[in-house]
């Protein structure tokens, strides 16, 4: 595998917040390690509350990271004055989840792109040949570009706020559940698009969704979250047919993965159900925070934090007793 593109070593977010009249820290991501490579798709799934958005900011520093560095091509995004990193942010953007705020309603498409296109160095006079071409990518008609995004439905205004991305000249792409405010109908063909663009432009994808069945037909590898940490991190066959962690398991029995093929026909609603209340963040239980719900939980499990180790399926999970791979019996 390549060099990566973007790693990050020993991030993390917490937040201000009030608990009654005291002022408190919650962790909303644990110091976490992780790499992207040149060229893959990463997924991150959990519930909601699981910290997802905050590992996907983090990763841009677009929101403030308490600790950590993150390296995005050799630089130290973390090290960076603020000119120097607004130079960098054309190269990662982020698509979001709600096609409707994201867009300026009083702009035209064409001033949207133009006003990208300006910012990253196009001359005036290319901009509106750069606008079309790039409306051609997302599958929309070129005159898109004199309407406001008020014309147009959900899955196209995704497929223009994809077309903003793609007008910075991007190098990596984190997209905030882009397809869960969106009709079933038209999930399909969004996720399509971004996994098109992503081959034809050579693009680093994090694809942040709720929906383990869904992501299983399109990520490279894939992150569970739990309670602000990675709990596991494999491939995604690894992870979807052999998971270590009692947490992704419980997952994926509630969001049963189908053979790739027909996740690809039948990309689900996302909005999984949470399973469960998450522990208190500003009271965090001592040892695992999934203990409450683990079916597997020891003694230790109660006092010592598990963190992240190779498993017997030789992914990575934080456990201190995964689950066994397929074939072994010993426990
Ligand atoms: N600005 C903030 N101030 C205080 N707490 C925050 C802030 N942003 C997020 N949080 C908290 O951090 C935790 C993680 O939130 P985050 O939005 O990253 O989760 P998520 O996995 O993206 O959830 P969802 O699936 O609902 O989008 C949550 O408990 C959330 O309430
Ligand atoms: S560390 Fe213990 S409680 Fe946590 S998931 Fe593993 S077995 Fe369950
Ligand atoms: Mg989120």
């Amino acid at each position: 595998m390549s060099a990566p593109l973007l790693s990050v070593q020993d991030l993390g977010v917490r937040y201000p917040v009030r608990a009654g009249l005291r002022r408190a820290e919650i962790t909303a991501l644990a110091p976490t390690t992780l790499e992207l490579h040149r060229g893959e798709t990463l997924a991150i799934v959990g519930e909601s509350g699981s910290g997802k958005t905050t590992l996907g900011r983090a990763m841009l520093r677009l929101v403030e990271p308490s600790q950590g560095h993150i390296l995005f091509d050799g630089t130290d995004l973390c090290a960076l004055r603020p000119r120097a990193l607004r130079r960098l942010r054309p190269r990662l953007q982020m698509v979001f989840q709600d096609p409707y705020g994201s867009l300026n309603p009083r702009q035209s498409i064409g001033t949207i792109l133009g006003s990208v296109l300006g910012h990253v160095g196009v001359p005036r006079a290319e901009r509106p040949a750069r606008a079309r071409a790039l409306m051609a990518d997302v599958g929309l008609d070129a005159d898109a570009l004199s309407r406001r995004p008020a014309a147009f439905s959900g899955g196209q205004r995704q497929r223009i706020a994809i077309a903003r991305a793609l007008a910075a000249g991007p190098e990596l792409i984190v997209a905030d559940e882009p397809i869960s405010a969106l009709d079933v109908s038209v999930q399909a063909q969004v996720v399509n698009l971004l996994q098109d663009l992503k081959r034809a432009r050579g693009l680093t994808l994090a694809f942040i969704s709720h929906d383990l069945g869904m992501v299983a037909a399109i990520a490279d590898r894939i992150a569970v979250m739990y309670f602000g940490q990675v709990v596991e991190l494999g491939t995604a066959a690894q992870v979807t047919h052999a998971p270590a962690h009692p947490y992704t398991r419980m997952l994926l029995a509630s969001q049963p993965v189908p053979d790739v093929a027909r996740a690809r026909a039948t990309i689900r609603a996302a909005a999984a159900a949470p399973l469960a209340d998450l522990p208190s963040q500003i009271a965090p239980p001592a040892g695992c925070p999934f203990r409450s719900r683990c079916p597997r939980a020891l003694g230790r499990c109660a006092t010592d934090p598990p963190t992240l180790g190779i498993t017997p399926q030789g992914a990575l999970a934080a456990c201190h007793n995964p689950e066994p791979a397929q074939g072994d019996t010993t426990e």
